[in-house]
């Protein structure tokens, strides 16, 4: 058993927003002071980080002046020198602002969506600057609450406009990012475009540029829709498009409770940490959770730990399932390995199954062995196997 301790090769990055979310909701303000983003870097680092994900507006403020801004940057990027933190991935709030009220790429105002634009090529230029590869687009407040207010084709229209603009920006400047998408099907609009990963895949095939736009996809945001996040997971990877994870809990359809990756849904988190594992993905292992606002500042960090802990944690369980001699003789009896065969043997075509003829009744009686394979991974899961 490991002590659970992060490494730089976890690669396990956190947004700035995530630890320095102050706990304001609708019912109420913060419940903890501000916090400055080189601050978040170097308590991040201290335990364990590698990496950082940043809003334009969490290291500098939407309506500071330029100098004021590059203050902002220059102690973020000092905290950077210093600790050694990559910044993975960068991102741009188009929410926040009541200019966003309406969305950003497909809000009706045109003026609105050219300041958009504008907002996040600044942002863009930062991100080159500090070495990020990925750069986030949640549209949050893309959508509406009212039917009439917005032609969802026309606003697809906008947002397909909008990454192909942007993609044209960052070829021109021959910067070395790549955009993923985030899909959320609602909160805080009532109806937000893009809402799973497949809305998400599907339009990508339109843009310009669709070999430099990915996903993003986050746990709470499928399992908000009562979607497997594991099987979009899965679809992503299989499609060449997981250029990013965003990691928390959630418990179902209800709001967006961005709990710490593994407090949710821990069965799924576990099919999540085996598939991740067991795939090419080499991206940033990230966290976009919020500490609740019950927490003080000792519970922001205990909370921030736990993710890591938490990955690292059922990391072992899944390798121990994957390496279990009985978890491979349930593998084997459920046929797992026989559906890597394709269907039709080489230099067969329809004619080899056309008149295929089997016998039904005896096929529909063989034995699948699944309850006995998902029975091994749930004694894995609760710790009565390793
Ligand atoms: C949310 C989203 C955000 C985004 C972040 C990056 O539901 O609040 O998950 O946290 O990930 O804004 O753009
Ligand atoms: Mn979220
Ligand atoms: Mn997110």
């Amino acid at each position: 058993m490991s002590d659970y301790t992060p490494t730089p090769e976890d690669r396990f990055s956190f947004g700035i927003w995530t630890v320095g979310w102050q706990g304001v909701d609708v019912f109420g303000p913060g419940t903890r002071p501000p916090m400055p983003a080189d601050r978040a870097v170097r308590k991040l680092a201290e335990i364990g980080a590698y990496g950082v994900n940043f809003h334009d507006n969490d290291v500098f403020d939407f309506d500071a002046a330029p100098a004021e801004r590059q203050g902002a940057i220059d102690a973020f990027r000092k905290a950077l020198d210093e600790t050694g933190l990559v910044v993975t991935t960068a991102t741009t709030n188009l929410f926040g602002h009541p200019v966003f009220k309406d969305g950003a790429f497909t809000a009706n105002d045109r003026d609105i969506r050219r300041f958009a634009l504008r907002k996040v090529m600044d942002n863009l230029d930062l991100a080159a600057e500090l070495g990020a590869k990925t750069y986030v687009c949640w549209g949050g407040r893309e959508g509406a609450e009212s039917g009439a207010s917005k032609d969802v084709r026309t606003a697809l229209d906008r947002y397909k406009e909008a990454f192909d603009v942007l993609g044209a920006y960052v070829a021109d400047q021959g910067y070395d990012i790549r955009f993923a998408i985030e899909p959320k099907p609602n909160e805080p609009r009532g109806d937000i475009l893009l809402p799973t990963i497949g809305h998400a895949l599907a339009f990508i095939q339109t843009l310009e540029r669709p070999e430099t736009v990915g996903l993003n996809p986050e746990v709470g945001h499928e399992e908000m829709a009562g979607l497997n996040y594991a099987h979009g997971l899965a679809q992503a990877l299989w499609q060449g498009k997981l250029f990013h994870i965003d990691l928390n809990g959630q418990h179902g359809p209800r709001y967006d409770q961005d709990l710490r990756f593994g407090a949710g849904n821990t069965r799924g988190a576990f099919w999540v940490v085996d598939l991740i594992d067991r795939s090419d993905y080499d991206g940033p292992v990230h966290f976009d959770f919020k500490p609740p606002r019950t927490e003080d500042d000792q519970g922001v960090w205990e909370s921030a730990a736990a993710c890591m802990r938490n990955w690292l944690i059922l990391r072992e369980k899944v390798r121990a399932f994957r390496a279990d001699p009985d978890v491979q003789a349930a593998l084997r009896e459920a046929k797992a390995d026989e559906l890597a065969q394709p269907t039709l043997a080489g230099g067969e075509d329809w004619r080899s199954v056309r008149d295929a003829t089997v016998d039904a009744e005896a096929l529909g009686r063989r034995r699948t062995a699944f309850e006995h394979l998902d029975q091994l991974a749930l004694e894995h899961l609760y710790g009565v196997r390793s």
